[in-house]
C-alpha cells in the first residue's frame, strides 16, 4: 500500500492552500471546521508542523463568543454556494454562522500523546481556544444545563442530508420571500448523490433565519426553524470534553480541569435523552416535541468513542453493529439499511465516510470490541484501494462518490497506516 500513502500525500499537498487546506478543489473551495481536523490527522504522518497550522488556521475564523465556525471564507469563490454574502456573518475573516462537530481537541491531545515537548508547547497555545469554544457548545447549545447539546441547521452536524433529520426539516415553512438561487453543488457531482431541491430550500430557510437575526444564537435556540439533537456532536464533544481534561492536566490548568469536570458529568446525563429503546440504541432527537428518530446510523456508533452508555446499551449497540455490517459489503454506512430512507449512493442517506469509520473503530477499539473495529478499519482502505480517494463510497458495491481527491478520505488513510 506504499502507492496510495504516496498518492494521499500528494491530494494532501495538491489541497493546501496555504496554512489550511479545501476539502476538494471545485466542490469545496474553502477551510471547513471538521475536515480541517482531519486533515491534520493526515498532516501528521509526515509533516507535523503542518498539522498544527492546519487546527491553528481554524481558530483565525473563532468568534468573540466562542464559535468555531464551520467554513472560513478568506477568498470568494463562486464555485461554492452559500457563499459569505448569503450568510451576512459580518466577521473578519468572513464565515458561515454555525459551528460543526467539534473534533480539534481529540486531535490536538492525539498529537500531544504521540509526540514531544513541541507539541506540548503548540497545544498549550490553542488550549484557550478550545477552551472557549467547548464552552460556547455548553452555554448557547444547552442553556439549561441538561447536558443534551443541540444544533440548529444539519449542516452543523456535517451529516447533513441523513434522514435524522426529516422530522425536524419537515416543520419548517419555506418562506415566500427566500428568493431564487442556483446551487453550485449539482454542477461538480450528480444530482443522485446529492440532497434534493427541497432539501436545499430548507437549508437556506434556516440561514435566512440567522441572517436576518444577527445570528443571535440565544434567540436560534429558542425560535429558529430547526432545533435537533445529533448523536455525532453529543458523542464528538463528549470525547472531545474528556480529552481536553487531560490536557488540562498536562498543564496543571486548575480552573480548566474543574469546568470540564461538569461538562463531562452533565455530558453523560444529556447521552440518556437519546437512547431509543425500540431503535436498540443512541438516536438523533427533535429538541421541541422530544421525538426520538427510530433508526441507527454511524452517528449512533459513536456512542463508543464517546464513552456514552451503560454496558448493556453498549453490548445491545454492538449487536446492531454486527447485525448491519452484516448486510454490507463495506461498513459502516450512514443510515440502516434495514430502515426506509436508504439509499445507497446519497451522501448521508446510506454511504459510507472514512472519517466516522475512523472514530468509530477508534470507540470499538477501547470498549473491547476488537473484531469490529479491526473490520471497519480494514473496509475503510479497502474502499480507498478499490475506488480511489473519493468524499463517500455506496455500502453496497464500494463505488466511490461526491468529490474526487478529497483531503479527509487522503487523511484517514494515512493515519490508518501509521
Ligand atoms: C455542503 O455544501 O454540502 C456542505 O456540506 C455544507 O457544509
Amino acid at each position: 500500500t506504499h502507492a496510495t500513502s504516496e498518492t494521499a500525500t500528494a491530494i494532501m499537498r495538491a489541497n493546501d492552500r496555504g496554512g489550511y487546506t479545501v476539502p476538494t478543489a471545485g466542490l469545496y473551495p474553502y477551510q471547513w471546521n471538521w475536515d480541517s481536523a482531519f486533515a491534520a490527522l493526515g498532516f501528521a504522518a509526515f509533516d507535523r508542523d503542518r498539522a498544527w497550522r492546519e487546527l491553528e488556521t481554524i481558530f483565525e475564523g473563532q468568534w468573540a463568543d466562542g464559535m468555531a465556525p464551520h467554513i472560513i471564507f478568506r477568498n470568494h469563490d463562486p464555485s461554492y454556494f452559500p457563499g459569505p454574502d448569503i450568510w451576512g456573518s459580518n466577521t473578519e475573516p468572513p464565515s458561515s454562522g454555525h459551528s460543526q462537530p467539534p473534533v480539534v481537541a481529540i486531535v490536538a491531545r492525539w498529537l500531544v500523546e504521540t509526540g514531544d515537548r513541541e507539541d506540548l508547547r503548540r497545544a498549550h497555545a490553542l488550549f484557550p481556544r478550545l477552551m472557549a469554544w467547548h464552552g460556547w457548545w455548553h452555554r448557547e447549545r444547552d442553556p439549561d444545563e441538561t447536558g443534551l447539546v443541540a444544533i440548529i441547521h444539519p449542516w452543523e452536524s456535517g451529516r447533513d442530508n441523513c434522514p435524522d433529520w426529516d422530522a425536524g426539516m419537515e416543520r419548517i415553512t419555506i418562506p415566500d420571500d427566500l428568493g431564487a438561487y442556483h446551487r453550485r453543488d449539482t454542477d461538480w457531482v450528480a444530482a443522485d448523490q446529492r440532497p434534493t431541491h427541497e432539501t436545499y430550500d430548507r437549508y437556506l430557510t434556516m440561514v435566512k433565519f440567522g441572517r436576518e437575526c444577527g445570528w443571535d444564537h440565544k434567540r436560534i435556540y429558542r425560535d429558529g426553524p430547526f432545533l435537533m439533537a445529533d448523536p455525532c456532536v453529543q458523542f464528538v464533544l463528549m470525547r472531545a470534553d474528556r480529552d481536553l481534561a487531560v490536557l488540562a492536566e498536562r498543564f496543571e490548568d486548575d480552573a480548566a480541569r474543574r469546568t470540564i469536570a461538569d461538562w463531562i458529568a452533565r455530558d453523560a446525563e444529556g447521552a440518556q435523552a437519546l437512547w431509543n429503546d425500540a431503535a436498540g440504541g443512541f438516536v438523533a432527537r427533535e429538541m421541541r416535541t422530544g421525538a426520538l428518530v427510530d433508526a441507527i446510523t454511524n452517528a449512533s456508533m459513536l456512542a463508543f468513542f464517546g464513552g456514552a452508555g451503560t454496558r448493556a446499551q453498549q453490548a445491545e449497540l454492538a449487536d446492531q453493529a454486527r447485525q448491519i455490517l452484516d448486510l454490507c459489503r463495506f461498513g459502516f454506512p450512514s443510515w440502516d439499511p434495514r430502515r426506509p430512507g436508504f439509499e445507497q449512493r446519497r451522501y448521508w442517506r446510506g454511504p459510507v465516510w472514512s472519517v466516522m469509520n475512523w472514530m468509530i473503530a477508534g470507540g470499538l477499539d477501547a470498549a473491547g470490541h476488537a473484531d469490529l473495529a479491526t473490520r471497519i478499519r480494514h473496509d475503510t482502505r479497502a474502499l480507498v484501494r478499490q475506488s480511489g480517494f473519493f468524499e463517500y463510497f455506496d455500502p453496497l458495491t464500494g463505488d466511490g462518490l461526491g468529490g474526487p481527491d478529497f483531503t479527509w478520505t487522503a487523511a484517514i488513510d494515512l493515519a490508518l497506516e501509521h
